[in-house]
Order: structure tokens, then sequence, then C-alpha cells
């Protein structure tokens, strides 16, 4: 019987994450403070501990990984890559597919990688409390759960109406632990001001970041943790790709196409990042490995946004980033991807894509949830409607294949499971879903509030 599953021993599980800034033809472009010049370490160590600050500027190619961090890793890493052979039968495809599962962790999803990484140097440099916002869920779990795991109190913003929608999320950040609230919320000045002119705003991804370095800026003891977007989370994040790359070694196979789904842009950083070392140096099979970046047709920053310098959350408190944006207090519509609900994509996957290292792809809401009914009528498991963007992008590149006749290899970032996200299935069974179009006026709007400078 042939192998489906491609399981390291624990021995394997990477001492070093990889930087890609190394291979990077350009140097990034800094961070802005306000006033348009360089963010300074000092501005952002508000909010950030020193060994975080020097993972984001840093240009070393490998960063080690700290043992105590490779420690709680050994809980569910290395994370199984998986060949999707039942899924490749029932699309009668020549494609060989593969998936790496990072539904495996405790929380669901690819997010603790950083998440328990973050905790400890925040640990080490003393700092008693962790702020953060959750969208979807699946961030907030992740900090709740690093926090537990080094001793650290958490204080989750989480988006009300996901508060609403999903309350299975906010006891499961309680059960390890983490204070929950729903934002915007009456705890900060950013909150208060959003409830007085909306006692009914339903919250967003940016509000809720606001809310959370706004407590993190004013208290010596706390720091603020991000689940995506910056270079440190990518960094983190790479293990995923590295472990692929040491499994596609075990499987005798090599990906031609790698997809992942793309919010922040962390867990498409994560797989591919590493392959882009190959392509640097010419790629393994003599060709470079494609690497694609899969987002909701209805937030699609790197495929519709515009490339400038922008701030990370809706009220202006991050620092400026270049980034794909499609303007910082841009509302996307109500999709059910909430991990992909957000205005921009990470500086170093904009940058990526503009030099045209890296592709992007926009799909349609009701086309993923479709593909992720196959996959798990397939292969068993039910994956986040996040996951679902990559899994719809790599049945339409199997599709092509069955009328082309190659035998590629396409990779998958399986970033989650959805258990958490059954109301969305259930709206998708009963019709209720819908696409919602490119809000082309909405982004035109937002965009016209775009900082003036950069
Ligand atoms: C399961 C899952 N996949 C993907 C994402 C998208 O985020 P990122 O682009 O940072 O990977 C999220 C974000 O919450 C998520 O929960």
């Amino acid at each position: 019987m042939e192998s489906l599953r491609f399981v390291l021993p624990q021995s394997e599980i990477p001492t070093h994450w990889y930087n890609v800034v190394a291979d990077m033809p350009n140097p990034p472009l800094p961070p802005l403070a306000p006033d348009g010049k360089p963010a300074t370490p000092e501005q952002m160590g508000a909010i950030f501990p020193m060994a975080i600050l020097e993972q984001e500027m840093s240009s070393e190619r490998w960063i080690q990984i700290p043992q105590p961090v490779r420690e709680i890793y050994r809980l569910w890493r290395p994370s199984p890559l998986v060949r999707a052979a039942r899924l490749e039968e029932m699309l009668g495809t020549p494609a060989r597919i593969y998936y790496k599962n990072e539904g495996v962790s405790p929380a669901g999803s690819h997010k603790p990688n950083t998440a328990v990484a973050q905790a400890y140097y925040n640990k080490q440099a003393g700092i008693k409390r962790i702020t953060t916002e959750t969208g979807a869920g699946q961030w907030g779990c992740s900090m709740a759960l690093a926090g537990q795991m080094f001793g650290l109190e958490v204080r989750v913003y989480m988006v009300k109406i996901s508060y609403q929608q999903k309350p299975y999320r906010r006891s499961m950040m309680q059960t390890w632990g983490a204070e929950v609230f729903a934002s915007p919320s009456a705890m900060t000045q950013t909150g208060r001001a959003a409830l007085e002119k909306d006692p009914d705003n339903k919250g967003s991804l940016g509000l809720a970041i606001s809310e959370a370095v706004e407590e993190a800026a004013s208290r010596a003891d706390t720091n603020y943790a991000l689940g995506s977007v910056l270079n440190h989370v990518a960094l983190h994040q790479t293990i995923i790709g590295l472990e692929a790359r040491k499994q596609f070694e075990l499987a005798g196979d090599w990906p031609d196409i790698v997809f992942a789904p793309c919010g922040g842009g962390s867990s498409f950083a994560g797989i591919a990042f590493p392959f882009i070392a190959d392509n640097a140096a010419g790629g393994r099979n003599g060709k470079p490995v494609r690497l694609v970046a899969v987002e909701p047709s209805s937030c699609p920053s790197l495929t519709k946004g515009q490339y400038a310098y922008d701030f990370g959350d809706a009220s202006g408190f991050t620092p400026l980033m270049k980034m794909f944006t499609l303007g910082h207090d841009f509302m996307p519509p109500g999709i059910h991807a909430g991990g992909l609900r957000y205005h921009g994509a990470s500086p170093l996957v904009s940058q990526l894509y503009k030099e045209g290292l890296i592709e992007a792809m926009a799909v349609p809401q009701l086309a993923t949830f479709e593909a992720g009914v196959r996959f798990a009528h397939a292969e068993g498991i039910i994956p986040a409607p996040e996951s679902n963007h990559a899994i719809r992008a790599a049945i339409d590149e199997a599709l092509r294949c069955k009328e082309s006749g190659e035998a590629k290899t396409i990779l998958v970032n399986l970033t989650g499971h959805g258990h958490f996200d059954m109301a969305s299935y259930d709206r998708y069974f009963s019709g209720e879903l819908e696409d919602f179009d490119y809000p082309e006026e909405a982004i035109k709007a937002s965009l016209q509030h775009l900082p003036k400078f950069g």
C-alpha cells in the first residue's frame, strides 16, 4: 500500500526559521512613523519586546528557534504532509495534490507557530500581559494558548460580530485563561468613540487592533501581539515550508505550484518563503516553484489594492507600512472567512508580489465552500473557510491538468480545520451565503484616506 502521510520525527523539528529578506533582490522598505520618517525601535518598543523588533529588522538568513519554543512546538509539530489521493481520484486528474495540515495544532490552525514564539520573547523581556485582537477567533485562541504555556495574562479584543456568532471560540480562549471583550468595547478611547458614533457597530479587525494597541501603549507591563502581516510573524511561520521541503524529499516529489490563503499573508509566507530560497538559486528541477497567494474576491488587497504606505489598523495607531492596501478604513463585506477580512497584505508578501517573485489570485466565496465540501468528502477533514480559498485554487489547477494531461505536483497550505465554522457551512447549505462583488466604490472611497506621503 502506497504511503499517503509523510511524517517527520520530532528530532527533525527545524532549529532555525528562514528569513526571506536575505534572498530578496531589494531590501524591504522601512515602516514609517506618522510624521513620515522611518519608525525608530524606541517608538515600536512601546508595544514590542526588543528581540522581536530585531527580528522585524533583520536580514540574517537563518534565525535560531529558542529551545523552549521548539519544546512547545513538539506538542503538535512536525505537522503531517498528506497526499490527497482520494481527492485526485475524485477529480480524475493526473496531478498529485498534497496538503500540509496545520489544523493539527491545539488551537486548530497555523497561528500558534508565531503565538508561542511571541509569548516566549515577551516573557523573556519581563512582560506580564499581552493584548491582541481576533477576528474569526483563530488568532485569539492561539495567543490564549501561548500565554497559558508561558504564564502571561492575555486580553483579547474580539470583533463583535464574531463574538456574537462564535461563542465557542470565546469559550476556548477563556479555557486557556484569556479575558475576551467584544470590540468595539468600552475599555478604550477608540472603542468608546466608535460606540458613540454607532452603538450598533459590529466591529472590524482594524478597530480591534486599535483597541489592543491603545491598551498596550498605555501600560509598561503590557505588550501587543499581532497574528499576521509583520516580518517577524512571517518569519516564525516559515517552519511550515521548511518542514514541507523535508517531507517532499521523503516523498520523492517536489511541488510545481503552492497555494495558500492570504489574509494578512502569514500562512502564505510560511509555506512559500522557504521555496523562494530555492527559486533564487534557479529552482530544484531547473524551474522555479510557482507560489500563489489566494484571496477572497470581496477583499482583494493584492489583486485590486494600491501599493502604498498605509496604517495597519483603522485608527492610525500603528506605524505606516508599504503594502498592497484597500485603505485602512475599508470595511470588508460580511464574508465568512473572517481571517481574510483585512485591508492590507504583509509588506514582505506585497514587495515580492510587486517584484514578480510570487503570484496572487482572488476567488469568490461560494466557490470556496463548494471546494471545501468536496475536500471533506474526499479527505474527511472539514477545512477552515480561509483554507477553502487555497483548496479552490488547487482543485481548479488539478482540473486544468486533467484537460492538458500534465501531472503537476500541487501543494496546499491547509491552514486550519473548520470545526468552529460550521455556522458558515450551515449558511452555505441553506443557500443563504452570497458572493459579494468586489466593492469598487467602497475601495475607491477608502483609498482617498491613504496617508499623503511615502
Ligand atoms: C485558518 C486560517 N487560515 C488563514 C488565515 C489568514 O491569515 P494569514 O494570511 O495571516 O495566514 C487565518 C486568519 O485568521 C486563519 O484563521
